[in-house]
């Protein structure tokens, strides 16, 4: 399948990916972990990412669109992809549009997790995050904990809370999608593409974008 996967910070949108990716290999394609691997490699793309994705806001849209265009033609998209956190400004949707109509490819859905402000916040403060770079496995400590001495469950490696996860980046990255990323919202509707789910439950998310994209 080759759907957008879209959310506040916290709606499930990685834990999602996830799920679908085991059920039909459809390959996740996650901008934040890449720019966090970038950063974590100290590449040139993640000394320039660093200072934006630590206080909460968005990276610029040049960068994150030379990352997709190039991720978008590797050969394992051709078993399909979720796209998990892009696009997430108008100008980068926009450019997914004429992208895709250069590379032949068509989405066969948008799906928006509309999950409530108060779960967010308490999802997001009792996330941990697999540190293995080629795992990044999601945990959260009241939901689906790592072991009892905080390692990932599947690589053994410790399960951290990542850098923008302070109250004050949390607060702004809330921001953030509200004033930029919820837009695409309306943006997809006029596309015919949108489908919102607002349920708590991941397996009922997970059968209901199945069905549509039956
Ligand atoms: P990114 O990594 O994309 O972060 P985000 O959108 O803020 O989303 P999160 O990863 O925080 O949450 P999620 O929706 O994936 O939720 P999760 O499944 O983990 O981006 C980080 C930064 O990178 C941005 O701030 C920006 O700087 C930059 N960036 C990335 N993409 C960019 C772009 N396109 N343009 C510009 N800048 C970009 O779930 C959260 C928690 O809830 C977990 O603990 C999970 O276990 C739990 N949980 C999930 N589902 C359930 C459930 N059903 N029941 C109970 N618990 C659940």
């Amino acid at each position: 399948m080759r759907i957008v996967l879209l959310g506040a910070p916290g709606a499930g949108k990685g834990t999602i990916a996830k799920l679908l990716s085991d059920f039909d290999g459809s390959v996740q394609i996650s901008t934040g972990d890449i720019l966090r691997n970038a950063v974590k490699a100290k590449t040139k793309l993640g000394l320039e990412a660093q200072g934006y994705m630590e206080r909460g806001e968005l990276v610029p849209d040049r960068l994150i669109m030379d990352i997709m265009e190039a991720r978008l033609q590797e050969p394992d998209c051709a078993k399909g992809y979720l796209l998990d956190g892009f696009p997430r400004t108008i100008p980068q949707a926009e450019e997914l549009k004429k992208l895709l109509t250069k590379l032949n490819m068509k989405l066969d859905a948008v799906i928006n997790i509309d999950v409530p402000k108060e779960v967010i916040l308490d999802r997001l403060t009792t996330r941990r995050t697999c540190s293995n770079p080629d795992c990044q496995e999601i945990y959260n400590i009241k939901s689906k904990p790592p072991s009892p001495d905080g390692k990932c469950l599947k690589c053994g490696s410790p399960a951290v809370q990542r850098a923008d996860e302070t109250v004050e980046a949390i607060t702004k990255r809330l921001e953030t999608y509200n004033e930029k990323t919820a837009p695409l919202i309306d943006f997809y509707a006029k596309e015919g593409l949108l489908k919102t789910i607002a349920s708590l439950s991941s397996d009922e998310i997970v059968s209901q974008i199945k069905e549509a994209v039956k």
